[in-house]
């Protein structure tokens, strides 16, 4: 195991960058957790990833608040992003796909705290925490699946 990575962002181009170098790493089949409290960057990493991996950076990534999943059919695979703040309770979880993003999709998912027993084991952490107005860290903790992932990012 390698020690959690923390990662300072300094600015929302940073969060981005990062947001671009996971992208690259992911496999079909993740979930990447991302933990912080409102206003954190959640969404914004989520954004600049999908922009990222879409290859277009004007993409529409609304913040999935509402309809709780949005799906995004990239090249390499399908990116489920979900907000889990409204969800009602882990069942709920299921109308909307969560087994089928888990089968061949990655999921990248706020609130994942609502997921209670359905959190998967084989996983990424990562946790923003607001340092500033403009800056955050970002702190990064993987399951052993992504020990060697983590160990090659650059950003
Ligand atoms: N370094 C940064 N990384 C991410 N977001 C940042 C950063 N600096 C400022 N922000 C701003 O913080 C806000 C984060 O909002 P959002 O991504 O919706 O948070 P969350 O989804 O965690 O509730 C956005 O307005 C974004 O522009
Ligand atoms: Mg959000």
């Amino acid at each position: 195991m390698i020690p959690d990575l923390r990662i300072d962002l300094p600015d929302e181009a940073a969060t981005a960058r990062l947001a671009a170098a996971l992208g690259d790493l992911l496999r079909p089949g993740d979930t990447v957790c991302l933990y912080g409290g409102l206003g954190a960057g959640k969404t914004a990493f989520s954004r600049a990833l999908i922009r990222s991996l879409s290859g277009n950076p004007e993409e529409e990534v609304p913040s999935p608040t509402f309809t709780l999943v949005q799906v995004y059919p990239l090249p390499r695979f399908d990116l489920w992003h979900f907000d889990l703040y409204r969800l009602s309770g882990p069942e709920e979880v299921a109308e909307l796909g969560w087994e089928e993003a888990q089968a061949g999709g990655c999921a990248l998912v706020e609130w994942p705290e609502r997921l209670g027993d359905l959190l998967p084991a084989d996983r990424l952490d990562l946790t923003l925490t607001v340092t500033g107005p403009e800056s955050r860290t970002a702190t990064l903790a993987g399951s052993p699946s992504w020990t060697p992932r983590l160990e090659s990012l650059s950003c």
